[in-house]
């Protein structure tokens, strides 16, 4: 070797193996934002690192007699304002709605409570996850982001969905535009612990159902849409008035698994009804709001629990890293 290269390429060396040290120190939820991130093709300054387009409404959750059976919180239990944000996935602020890649759709709601206390939903439109922890996670976005520089085949993403099944099943879902946010069913995907007034216990998974009905657009309208057409439709909507969901949760058996959000459970487990999400009209401040505020799925009441699913353990501190940037 040239022995006056030598002092650059340790150098190189060394800048190399300490950017690639100072990555791997940070915390997994970090570099999980920092993926999302570039992914998106962003930073997008002021905008969610996912979920970044979307749009605020607000109504009303009416509990069903049922909801006390399974727990005591004052959300399911008692009559409250609500604001939901609906979004689409991925950290694009001006992504298509029909894109596939903005599969899935999210909903975060709200409850404010008389006490000025809160508590979130914050679900998507698919019954399940491609990965059981945050690590597999990174390790799948990693993945969609090393493929884009690729030429030779199996490339790294097909590497990974080959030894991925759930992360195979979740990107070969059919991703099926809905007519609207008010058409599309949302699920919580990770499970809770519900505690009632006696002190029973049940571990669950939110659902939350449209009263009449999903729909979704033909192959045909799909590519035809206009890129903010669920975001238009909305307003439009509700001036002729009000919609409804059913929001209720799924039960868990004995046996089935709580900590693995890959994991959906048998459509033949008991659901049971928690009440009626009524959404009256979009937000006047909502492009304000949604900047402002973080919806976290572990802002919760009395009677509501985490579960040990380490996904859902993540999401708090994966939020907080995207809220702190976009707060700057
Ligand atoms: C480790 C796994 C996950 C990571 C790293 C992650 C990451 C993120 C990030 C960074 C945001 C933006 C937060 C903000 O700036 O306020 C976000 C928003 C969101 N996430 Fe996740 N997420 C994960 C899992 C999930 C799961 C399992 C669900 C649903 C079951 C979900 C649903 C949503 C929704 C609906 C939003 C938008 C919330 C809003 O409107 O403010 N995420 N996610």
């Amino acid at each position: 070797m040239n022995t006056a290269l030598k002092p650059v390429l340790l150098l190189l060396l060394a800048s190399v193996s300490a950017s690639a040290l100072a990555d791997d120190a940070k915390p997994v939820t970090e570099q999980l934002v920092d993926t999302l991130t570039q992914l998106a093709g962003g930073p997008h300054p002021k905008f969610r690192a996912n979920h970044a387009k979307g749009i605020v409404a607000e109504g009303v959750f009416t509990p069903a007699a049922s909801a006390a059976e399974i727990t005591k919180a004052s959300i399911f239990t008692s009559s409250n304002p609500v604001t939901v944000r609906y979004s689409d996935a991925t950290g694009v602020p001006n992504i298509p709605d029909a894109d596939g890649n903005a599969f899935p759709k999210g909903i975060a709601i709200r409850f404010n409570l008389p006490d000025q206390s809160l508590a979130d939903l914050v679900c998507i439109s698919v019954n399940g996850f491609p990965s059981a922890t945050p690590e597999d996670f990174l390790g799948l976005l990693n993945a969609v982001a090393a493929s884009g520089k690729e030429t030779t085949k199996p490339s790294t993403i097909e590497k990974y969905l080959g030894s991925h099944p759930a992360a195979l099943k979740f990107v070969t879902t059919p991703k099926l535009p809905p007519e609207s946010f008010a058409t599309q069913a949302f699920f919580g995907v990770n499970a809770f612990k519900f505690t009632n007034a006696k002190g029973e216990t049940h571990y669950g998974r939110y659902r939350i159902e449209p009263v009449t009905g999903q729909k979704f657009l033909s192959p045909e309208a799909a590519k035809a849409a206009d890129a903010n057409y669920l975001m238009n439709e909305l307003p439009a909507r509700l001036k002729s008035g009000a919609y409804s969901y059913k929001i209720s949760v799924q039960i868990a058996e004995a046996d089935d698994t709580l900590n693995d959000a890959t994991v959906s459970w048998p459509d033949s487990r008991r659901v049971v009804e928690l009440g009626t999400l009524q959404i009256k009209a979009i937000k006047a401040d909502g492009a304000s709001y949604e900047r402002q505020v973080m919806f976290s799925p572990l802002n919760l009441v009395d009677g509501i629990e985490p579960s040990d699913d380490p996904i859902l353990l993540a999401r708090p501190s994966a939020y907080a890293v995207s809220f702190g940037r976009r707060l700057q």
